[in-house]
């Protein structure tokens, strides 16, 4: 098949932070002057990693819904298969390379367009890997490209070529897309794009460029029609959400960003990920003061030595994570903090990972992520020199786990005997007859009921708790 190259990704492009204005593209018609072939078509998308991925598949969904095309969850019967990816981990990459492995024999049997979209395909050397391991897939694109998505799936079917479409860049804001939301009362909301952190074991900053917010009132707008469509929960994202507005001339910040998102009336108000670096007194007053924000930060430390912070370029020492943790839990007592962790950085000492476990045992995390580093082709970390075993990085990984696993089930059986509103998601994965919703604080909880409850808050009176899930009973006390 011949290939078609519009772009190509492009680390040092990636990577360059040019002092120019964001710029702001209004698109009011989802058209894509092929609507004709869209219609009737049949279509699948699975997407791996996180948040910020669900709500592209979202975007995407709801430009191919725009134009006629059906969402089907099976790729076996879809016209159109677009996988979106995940680079943050090796193990992310992995899973992908199984699911696109499996789609060879779906793509023989008729005329099927395979693309692969999202952050894998914006690394030079995955693409490369992809391309040759993977002859049948038909169209890449990257995370720069979703807004010209349809023209890219009709452009490639009509020629029959492969084509590559992956322009490193910083990016532009673009707003008035459609949007096929997964969820019928839980929303993610993007207030901003990209990173300029630029951790140095993080892909993130080279696959969605500069950190750019939204404007204001175009969140606003947002968030004010899934009040009016009675959605329940919206959650704020962005890789720094504290960061937000900054790169403006609006004069306002996340504070007063969440605060006029608190005002609309969501019964839910969340928002991830916050870096410790720049978050404020302001921001903490504003989550204690609105009830309907909910008392639940994910404030990823990453380590606890300050040698490998300063390796990792966190921006942060231990004492001032521990500072802003202990301010965060005077102004907000009922708080419930969570965590992001690696483990094994290039040649992470016992000592510096003792220095984790220490500070895990000191913060008492009520919930956290835990990885193994995991080397990204052309971040800094990549090229340091690593002398730790990959046993000895499992071995320290198990460990703290279970540090770890002390305080998520001690603040998990502080919760037995309590009443706790639970927004009921739907029913269990683990057991069929038990429904499960998240309380306030994050934490799961499963308990009988009708499944007329989903999509409701309902009071249910803990009973039981494990280390990651507690066990209730409804109740109208
Ligand atoms: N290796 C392991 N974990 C990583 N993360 C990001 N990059 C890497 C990497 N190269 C983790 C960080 C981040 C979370 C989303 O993924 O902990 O907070
Ligand atoms: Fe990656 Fe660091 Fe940016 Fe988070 S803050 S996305 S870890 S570079």
């Amino acid at each position: 098949m011949k290939t078609t190259i519009d772009n190509v990704p492009n680390l040092n492009k990636a990577k360059e932070r040019k002092k120019i204005p964001t710029q702001f593209l209004y698109i009011d018609e989802n058209k894509s002057n092929h609507d004709e072939y869209f219609k009737d078509k049949r279509f699948f998308i699975r997407t791996y990693g996180c948040q910020a991925n669900v709500r592209d598949e979202e975007t995407i969904a709801g430009m191919l819904c725009g134009v006629g095309a059906k969402r089907i969850d099976n790729e076996y019967d879809a016209d159109i298969i677009i996988i979106n990816t995940c680079a943050v981990r090796e193990n992310a990459e992995d899973k992908v390379y199984g699911q696109i492995g499996n789609l060879k024999n779906i793509k023989t049997k008729d005329r099927k367009i395979i693309a692969i979209c999202g952050c894998m395909v914006e690394e030079p050397a995955i693409l490369e890997k992809v391309m040759s391991m993977f002859p049948f897939v038909q169209l890449y694109f990257g995370t720069h490209e979703i807004y010209r998505c349809l023209d890219l799936i009709y452009q490639a079917m009509k020629s029959n070529e492969r084509i590559v479409s992956i322009e490193s860049k910083q990016g532009e804001v673009i707003e008035g897309l459609p949007c096929q939301r997964t969820h019928p009362y839980k929303a993610y909301v993007n207030i901003m794009y990209g990173c300029d952190k630029f951790c140095t074991y993080c892909i993130v900053p080279y696959t969605r460029g500069k950190e750019r917010s939204r404007k204001f009132d175009d969140i606003l707008k947002e968030c004010k029609q899934l009040v009016d469509n009675n959605y329940l929960e919206i959650t704020l994202l962005g890789q720094n959400v504290n960061a937000y507005g900054l790169d403006l001339d609006e004069g306002k910040d996340f504070a007063d960003l969440l605060e006029a998102v608190a005002k609309l009336g969501i019964p839910r108000l969340r928002f991830m990920t916050s870096h410790p670096w720049n978050f404020n007194k302001k921001m903490i007053d504003v989550i204690a003061k609105y009830d309907n924000i909910m008392k639940f930060i994910h404030l990823p430390v990453q380590s606890g030595s300050d040698e490998i912070l300063k390796k990792m370029a966190r921006r942060y020492t231990r004492e001032d994570y521990i500072k802003l943790v202990e301010l965060m839990r005077k102004e907000i007592p009922s708080l419930n903090l969570s965590t992001d962790i690696i483990v094994g950085f290039p040649n992470e000492s016992d000592e510096q990972f003792n220095d984790t476990l220490s500070l895990v045992d000191i913060i008492q995390y009520d919930s956290a992520f835990t990885f193994i580093y995991s080397p990204r082709q052309g971040t800094p970390a990549a090229k340091m020199e690593d002398k730790i075993s990959y046993e000895e990085k499992s071995k320290r990984f198990k460990e703290l786990v279970k540090h770890l696993e002390i305080s998520i089930s001690n603040s998990s059986k502080k919760m037995v005997g309590g009443v706790y509103p639970i927004l009921v998601d739907g029913v269990s994965k683990t057991d069929v007859n038990m429904l499960s919703g998240y309380a306030e604080n994050n934490k799961l909880v499963h308990f009988k009921g009708d499944v007329s409850l989903i999509g409701k808050i309902v009071n249910v009176k803990i009973k039981e708790s494990h280390t990651y899930s507690l066990i209730g009973e409804l109740t109208s006390e």
